[in-house]
């Protein structure tokens, strides 16, 4: 696995956690997904958190999760949609992975996400805090390695684009 980390990054609903497990049984690696982390340390629901310990409270263990995921063997890890809001967050990322950045049109993502209901930061009006949000988060994702736009593949159609990347890119550096 070259020693790297594939971590795939990206607004909340492009699909990151389906992508990351179909990319951990076609490559045959443990997958790792932030948010499930943090639910698991803290005994707590995501909506849980962020009503007791504010949004603050939930970077704080987001970042602390993503430094230890990150300590582990090389592996695919799934990461929530503000991770890239802490500058160090991005730094170790940089760092300690081959990084994707997955996104799609807005008007997508306002589609998928539109009766969620377990996502904090979209209660109330969907369509206008995506639209914030995704304004807000504007070139946050750029330093990724490599991009996909999900808008119209299918997530295995993904997978398989990132995995011929990751192929192409490590397989010409063992050399
Ligand atoms: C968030 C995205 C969520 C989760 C939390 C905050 C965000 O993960 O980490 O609700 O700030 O974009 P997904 O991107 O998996 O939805």
């Amino acid at each position: 696995m070259q020693g790297k980390h594939l971590i795939l990054i990206g607004f909340m609903g492009t699909g990151k956690s389906l992508i990351g497990r179909l990319l951990s049984e076609r490559m045959e690696l443990l997958v790792t997904d932030t948010d499930q982390e943090v639910e698991r340390e803290s005994g707590m629901l995501i909506p849980e958190i962020f009503a007791q310990e504010g949004e603050e409270g939930f970077r704080n263990r987001e970042k602390r999760i993503l430094a230890n995921v990150l300590q582990r063997e090389p592996q695919i890890i799934t990461t929530g949609g503000g991770i890239v809001l802490l500058p160090e967050n991005v730094h170790l990322m940089q760092k300690k992975g081959w990084v994707v950045a997955l996104d799609a049109t807005e008007e997508e993502l306002i589609r998928r996400l539109s009766r969620d209901r377990s996502r904090p930061l979209l209660t109330g009006d969907v369509t206008e805090k995506v639209r914030r949000i995704k304004k807000e988060r504007q070139g946050l994702y750029d330093f990724a390695h490599f991009k996909q736009d999900t808008t119209h593949n299918s997530p295995s159609k993904t997978a398989e684009n990132i995995w011929r990347q990751w192929k192409a890119v490590f397989s010409s550096t063992k050399a």
